[in-house]
């Protein structure tokens, strides 16, 4: 590593250390967040956030297929997805901060099927049901995770897929690990839960998942807990979509 990406490390680690801010609107806080980081986000997250590689593999994204990624950040799925992203019929990617789509816009100029959304993941919808929904590392920074996960489920065609790779706060995690995790993550607006993938279980059959663990840059020796989950969607009246009581009223409705 040079002397240039170790400066602009600690510039993304005084960022971390910042926090994100306290005020504001959920949108402005992650602008405020994100936006001084936008140009080294994808050098510094590589080593954070592991595991989307094997998401997209497991996923098995088809040619023709439409997809959603919700919480796109700065469209790097797209490097991972590699040629397939011009195969499909659509590719939407959606995300809420535009510090981050200003990075992603720049790498679509060159798959006319792909569109970079600015909308919030807990209401958006594309206009047909789609083929795959994913998210990687989305649903832990935002409050409403539950509407995001029951808004993918309602975008989905019956026997669509969706994917997760997140953080979480495993069950056997012990109370100290959680609790360290919950309150490192949470600085930066990053929730863990233990719920995330309870819910994902509950609502869709699964067909793969793995709880994990992996290093963290610059806390040599530890290594935080993340998940992978893949579902597909059921028949309306099918097993493994037992909705959760305590989805709101309009989605319930919907789906
Ligand atoms: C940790 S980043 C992950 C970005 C990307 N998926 C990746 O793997 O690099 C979390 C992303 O979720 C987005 N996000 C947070 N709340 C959102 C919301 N309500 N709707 C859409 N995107 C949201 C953030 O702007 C950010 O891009």
């Amino acid at each position: 590593m040079t002397v240039a990406d170790l400066a602009a490390d600690a510039r993304i680690l005084w960022r971390l250390l910042c926090g994100q801010p306290k005020s504001g609107s959920h949108a402005e806080r992650l602008q405020a967040f994100y936006a001084p980081q936008a140009e080294r986000y994808d050098a510094f997250r590589e080593r954070l956030l592991h595991g989307r590689q094997e998401l997209i593999q497991r996923l098995g994204l088809q040619p023709g297929a439409r997809v959603v990624e919700l919480g796109c950040g700065t469209g790097s799925s797209l490097l991972r997805i590699g040629g397939w992203a011009g195969q499909f019929a659509s590719f939407d990617m959606v995300d809420l901060c535009p510090a981050l789509l200003d990075v992603a816009r720049q790498r679509v100029t060159c798959h006319e099927r792909v569109r970079v959304i600015e909308a919030d993941a807990t209401t958006w919808q594309p206009d047909q049901p789609v083929d795959f929904v994913f998210m990687s590392y989305a649903l832990t920074m935002i409050p409403d995770w539950s509407r995001v996960i029951a808004n993918a489920e309602a975008m989905l065609a019956p026997g669509g897929r969706i994917g997760v790779v997140d953080f979480h706060l495993p069950a056997d995690g012990g109370r100290w690990s959680n609790a360290f995790w919950r309150k490192w993550f949470g600085h930066d607006g990053v929730h863990l839960s233990g719920e995330h993938l309870a819910m994902l279980r509950r609502l869709f059959v699964e067909q793969f998942s793995a709880e994990l663990r992996a290093p963290v840059p610059y806390l040599p020796g530890v290594q935080a807990p993340y998940y992978l989950f893949v579902g597909e969607r059921g028949d309306l009246e099918g097993e493994g979509r037992q909705h959760s009581a305590t989805l709101p009223e309009w989605l319930r409705k919907r789906i």
